[in-house]
């Protein structure tokens, strides 16, 4: 074995994919519910997708930061406007836990500061201060252990206004749904308390919508659920629908100055392309109205399912909990049923994160798979 061996993998080899199909080389065709960890957004190898990439490719598919690029510049316009955050500033990089970096690092030139306030049970990716800010010390090295970082209880408002008071804050970092924690949600009061004692003490907001972000839980980010302005929001996973891109949105109140961010790759042609093109069949395939219609098809046939202690996250971020460990249930959705789902910290969850374009029928074959699975439990 020469990769270094970090992955336990599953026995499968996808070698195509279309839409919601993955596809193996005997081949078996695969339901794919987990989006390859909510990255595919508009369907496997979307057809104005590849023409759109392909197209692209032939003229031209990279240069630096260093010259115009009018495709950054025009997803510069475009995104912020589609987002609903319009007049938020565009940085582009290539993955979540460096859109988070980034926002953090903005957050800490701007105020100052440079303790971070993050939440239990949290996730912000593996690079220095977001894996600092992330809630779980086996992946946290001693090299990241030295960045400030407080945890605290989701929903524990007055322990936020404790910590924030001491005006050595640069940031709270927070999940408006947490992904890989287990699709846990906290209440209006908290998120919106969470702002105004951030907007109070000089705090940066950075909502992390790297996960829920590009119209996954029904609107374009999670945060937009409630009353709330993050000075910056970081995104990836679904904005390339599985093209490496990341970035974040700066409010438009914090100046940017030459040499503050910088990237080698972030932004690139076919970066550009690929976030330019989900933004296009987000919008003509209508896929936030759409996520939200099935998702209520899923909540309303998992009522079927006395098993089923709960339906948790909102749109298609969705988490059904057992009162057992589901490795077993979900290895045999994988072998005997083919179709993919995800885990979560919380052993007791499976993870629903399909493409937005999944449809009524692909939930009904979910729940009927199911159905025969537990009955071997
Ligand atoms: C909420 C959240 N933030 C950040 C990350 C890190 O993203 P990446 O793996 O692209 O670095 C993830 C990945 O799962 C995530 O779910």
């Amino acid at each position: 074995m020469s990769l270094f061996d970090v992955y336990p993998l599953y026995d499968v080899t996808p070698i195509k994919a279309q839409d919601v199909w993955v596809y193996d080389s005997k081949p078996t065709k695969y339901l794919d519910l987990y989006g390859g960890h909510a990255v595919i957004s508009i369907g496997h190898s979307h057809p104005k997708y590849v023409e759109n990439l392909t197209k692209q490719l032939g003229d031209i598919g990279f240069y630096s930061n260093a010259v115009h690029n009018p495709l950054q510049e025009a997803l510069g316009e475009r995104l912020p406007v589609q987002s609903g955050c319009p007049d938020y500033q565009l940085f582009m990089c290539s993955s979540g836990a460096e859109a988070n970096e980034n926002a953090l690092k903005v957050a800490s030139f701007v105020t100052g500061r440079k303790k971070v306030v993050a939440f239990n049970n949290s996730f912000h990716g593996r690079t220095s201060a977001a894996v600092a800010a992330t809630d779980n010390p086996k992946i946290v090295a001693p090299i990241n252990a030295q960045q400030e970082v407080e945890f605290l209880p989701l929903g524990d408002l007055d322990a936020l206004a404790g910590v924030l008071a001491k005006g050595d804050v640069c940031a709270v970092i927070v999940e408006f749904i947490q992904g890989v924690g287990g699709l846990d949600i906290s209440t209006k009061e908290f998120y919106e308390g969470i702002d105004k004692l951030c907007k109070q003490t000089g705090t940066m907001l950075i909502a992390d919508e790297v996960q829920a972000g590009f119209g996954r839980t029904g609107r374009f980010f999670a945060f937009q659920e409630y009353d709330v302005q993050p000075e910056l929001i970081s995104m990836a996973k679904g904005m390339g629908n599985g093209f490496p891109v990341g970035g974040i949105l700066i409010h438009p109140s914090i100046d940017a100055e030459f040499g503050m961010l910088g990237t080698t790759f972030g932004g690139n042609h076919l970066a550009c392309v690929a976030a330019l093109t989900v933004l296009e069949v987000l919008e003509e395939e209508n896929l936030l109205e759409h996520a939200l219609r099935v998702s209520d098809h899923f909540n309303a046939r998992a009522l079927d399912f006395p098993q089923i202690k709960g339906v948790k996250g909102r749109g298609l971020m969705l988490g059904i909990e057992f009162d057992f460990d589901t490795s077993a249930l979900r290895k045999q959705l994988i072998y005997d049923q083919h179709i993919f789902t995800g885990s979560a910290k919380n052993k007791n969850l499976i993870r629903i994160l399909p493409p937005l374009t999944v449809q009524n029928v692909h939930i009904d074959q979910f729940f009927d798979a199911l159905k025969i699975e537990l009955e071997k439990i």
